[in-house]
């Protein structure tokens, strides 16, 4: 049975008409919005891969912050770039280290915003891989492989010391199994039990990522992260992995990139109750605006219809590089 003559023209008659009918929209309740700091004073440099973005020094990122918050965005989500790099990524839980000095400046200067941080040892190894490189003489096969279980211990030390400087949130992104077990329980026997897991849960091995590579200086030195991260092509194993990431303690679950994964947001919010987060990333960014400086499409239209999709799709929260754009065309 269709609808009765001219309805769908009725429904759609006037701004307001459609204003009330309308189904999904965009609030700067949802936004996350990613910063990165590296080691330093003073500086507050434009990122060449990523435009719109900086790079802070831990003492100038309390002033973003600040404004961050002013826009009504409740969230950042901090990247760390360490002055020195090692194989086992050290840095990454330093008490002192950069994304740890910076979590207190910001809570400092904008109590009330939610600081997520990204636990993850990429930009802090030398290689570059998200975690500690197997050397096993006898199996020569396994050389250069991620050696999963004392990664997640590694990591798990990153999250708490995130944690101890005043993190609210934590969110791997590395993909190694079982880390979220380890994180949660690291986290509770040192007393932040309040702390919560936003796991990146479905995170697909993407081409996507390629200007926050330059941005974050996290680009392998050899091989991809096609052993660790998600085969593009397949979906049901996205629902085991976050199944899993949930079932180990995760509080909310990420899948990333969004625009290509849709239908992966789609189906984890048929199938799972908890929240969930979508990461609008650095190449998605870069596209609507290299587009938009070719004057080929409108980049505020394009930008609300992509970030309209993500939550129709069914994310409650989106990451996203657009969330000060976002923030001050909703205001
Ligand atoms: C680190 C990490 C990456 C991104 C977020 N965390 C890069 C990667 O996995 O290679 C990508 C974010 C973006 O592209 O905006 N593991």
């Amino acid at each position: 049975m269709g609808f009765p003559k001219n309805r769908m023209r009725r429904l759609r008659s006037s701004p307001s008409m459609r204003r009330l009918v309308r189904q999904t929209s965009v609030s700067v309740d949802d936004l996350v919005y990613p910063l990165f700091v590296r080691e330093g004073e003073d500086i507050k440099a434009p990122i060449k891969s990523m435009t719109g973005c900086y790079h802070f020094s831990p003492d100038t990122i309390a002033t973003e912050a600040a404004e961050v918050t002013s826009l009504g965005i409740p969230a950042v989500l901090l990247f760390g770039l360490p002055g020195r790099k090692d194989e086992i990524g050290s840095e990454a839980w330093a008490e002192n280290g950069v994304v740890q000095r910076a979590i207190r400046e910001i809570k400092q200067a904008a109590p009330e915003l939610l600081v997520v941080t990204d636990v993850c040892l990429c930009e802090f190894t030398s290689h570059g891989h998200c975690g500690v490189i197997k050397a096993c003489p006898e199996r020569s096969r396994e050389n250069g492989k991620i050696d999963n279980d004392p990664t997640c211990e590694l990591l798990a030390k990153t999250a708490l010391s995130h944690a101890q400087a005043g993190a609210d949130i934590v969110a791997p992104s590395d993909m190694m199994d079982g880390r979220v077990r380890y994180i949660r329980e690291a986290l509770e026997e040192n007393g932040f039990e309040n702390v919560a897991i936003m796991s990146y849960a479905a995170k697909y091995a993407s081409a996507f990522y390629g200007p926050f590579r330059d941005a974050a200086e996290s680009v392998p030195a050899f091989g991809d992260r096609r052993a660790y991260q998600m085969d593009p092509p397949n979906a049901d194993e996205a629902m085991a992995e976050i199944a899993l990431d949930i079932e180990e303690g995760a509080d909310i679950v990420m899948v990333k990139p969004a625009l290509a994964y849709l239908d992966i947001i789609y189906r984890a919010r048929q199938r799972f109750d908890c929240p969930i987060a979508a990461y609008n990333v650095s190449g998605e960014y870069m596209m609507v605006n290299a587009a938009g400086v070719e004057g080929l499409v409108d980049t505020e239209a394009i930008m609300m219809e992509i970030l309209t999709s993500i939550k129709r799709a069914g994310a409650d929260i989106v990451i996203t590089y657009f969330a000060k754009e976002l923030a001050k065309l909703l205001s």
